[in-house]
């Protein structure tokens, strides 16, 4: 066996690797993220792996398609993420930063599973057994088919998986799980890759679905982002905004379902319950006769939330006026306000110009456009948007209103929620199959529908 130990440097980032220090990762961009690991280069055949995985290859005709068995949990928020329940045999990664929730909401989960027949294996690295015992009792969780443990030794927990043969792990969490084999502290980029491969293995060879928990930085990052996006099947983030009490799950890659979709919880004293009509938490409480703020029906995944755009702008002191986005893309913002500058001929590059989406969600669809430029337009103009009118449509650069997709459902959601007008894409009327009660204002340029919203 030829073995050598070698120093080698490796971006904690994205796991790039390079001989000599370096201050910037030439992979990702990243700045001092390098740190120095010992390396001990086996041979291949020396390669220690804990699973067995079959290495056979099989002519396509003679393989049959896999019918994705998938379990529901008791928590339709948490399957709905997931594209229907949890995958048999599938990785799923849980991302989020300390203290949103994350074992909260996995032994919720736990439980659900467990009582389905097969049992579950809750490792914890972070937390003894009494403290996740406490948590269990909090949440009024009992079950014969949860089996706890307290390890971060990796050899030490596929040994446990193999005595107790769950049908479900989940690992609490990655970043305090190592193997002894490989050099690096627990967290390191070679530890979260090397102990995430192994379990990927152990849940396509055996049919476990394992849920991997791991921190995300500062910047909203994951140790080692994209080495363990790549190998699991399934990434979910859970977010929140500062001081809000209601938790945002979101999907980022999906092997077995839709991305895109979204659940949204709330932290009691008994867990995290399920927000069914998430529409009602993204409203302010309506102050009536502000201006500078407008109602949207945005659709997050499968499903519209009504959410409020505000916009203050006030006289700008210094040279460079400031512009500030939360919830809504800078750059858009920024595109906005051009055309406003330029299309309605509004004096926008004397004032600063604040853009705030209320609840702290964070939308990346452009159909909320007319909906902010026209809370922009209103906080630079002085004038409130009628009551009980919603806001739809994309801006073009030429300050053309374009249609969006999804019209009907935006529409119906609005008028669930009590609104009795929208203001929409003209485009979008031709082919617009909703019969419901609200007056439909469609119109076809910023400059109209500014018009419109003005009472003119
Ligand atoms: P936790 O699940 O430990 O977060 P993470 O694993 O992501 O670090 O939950 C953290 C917070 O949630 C903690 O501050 C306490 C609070 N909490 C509740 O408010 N209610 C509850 O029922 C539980 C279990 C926790
Ligand atoms: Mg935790």
């Amino acid at each position: 066996m030829t073995m050598k130990a070698k120093t080698i440097f490796r971006c904690q980032e994205c796991g790039f690797s390079s001989g000599k220090w370096l201050g910037k990762c030439p992979d990702c961009g990243t700045w001092n993220t390098f740190s120095e690991e010992k390396q001990i280069e086996k041979s291949d055949k020396a390669r220690r792996t804990l699973t067995d995985f079959t290495g056979d290859a099989s002519p396509l005709d003679e393989i049959s398609s896999e019918n994705f068995s998938r379990t529901a949990t008791e928590i339709s928020e948490f399957d709905r993420i997931l594209g229907g329940g949890v995958v048999a045999g599938s990785l799923v990664l849980l991302g989020g930063p300390p203290g949103i929730g994350k074992s909260t909401i996995m032994l919720q989960v736990s439980k659900a599973l467990a009582s389905n027949g097969k049992s579950l294996l809750y490792i914890s690295g972070e937390e003894s057994m009494g403290q996740i015992k406490n948590r269990a009792d909090r949440l009024n969780i009992k079950s014969k088919n949860l089996y706890l443990l307290s390890e971060t030794n990796l050899e030490n927990i596929i040994e446990a998986i193999n005595k107790i043969k769950p049908g479900y792990v989940v690992l609490d969490s990655i970043q305090t799980t190592y193997r002894s084999d490989i050099a690096g502290a627990p967290g390191t980029v070679s530890q979260v890759r090397e102990c995430s491969a192994e379990l990927l293995k152990l849940a396509k060879s055996r049919g476990v679905s394992v849920f991997i928990l791991g921190h995300v930085t500062k910047e909203g990052d994951l140790a080692g982002p994209r080495v363990l996006e790549h190998i699991v099947d399934t990434v979910l983030y859970f977010e929140s905004e500062k001081q809000q009490v209601y938790r945002i799950l979101r999907v980022n890659k999906n092997r077995f379902g839709p991305t895109s979709e979204i659940g949204v919880f709330e932290m009691k004293s008994d867990g995290l319950k399920e927000v069914k009509n998430p529409s009602s938490l993204f409203l302010s409480e309506q102050m009536s006769g502000i201006a500078g703020s407008a109602i949207s029906p945005t659709i997050e995944g499968t499903r519209p939330i009504l959410v409020e755009i505000q916009s203050l702008v006030t006289k700008a002191n210094f040279g460079v006026p400031r512009r500030q986005a939360n919830g809504i893309d800078y750059n858009r913002m920024v595109l906005l306000i051009a055309v406003l500058e330029r299309r309605l001929g509004f004096h926008l590059e004397f004032q600063d110009v604040y853009v705030n989406v209320v609840g702290g969600i964070k939308i990346k669809e452009t159909a909320v456009d007319l909906a902010t430029a026209a809370a922009v337009a209103g906080a630079y103009s002085n004038f409130v948007i009628p009551e009980k009118l919603i806001i739809i449509g994309e801006v073009g650069l030429s300050g053309e209103i374009r249609a969006v997709g999804q019209i009907d459902e935006r529409l119906k959601e609005s008028e669930n929620l009590g609104f009795k007008k929208a203001v929409i894409p003209k485009n979008n009327t031709k082919a617009l199959n909703y019969k419901g009660k609200m007056e439909i204002l469609p119109v076809i340029s910023l400059q109209e529908a500014v018009g419109i919203l003005k009472g003119k």
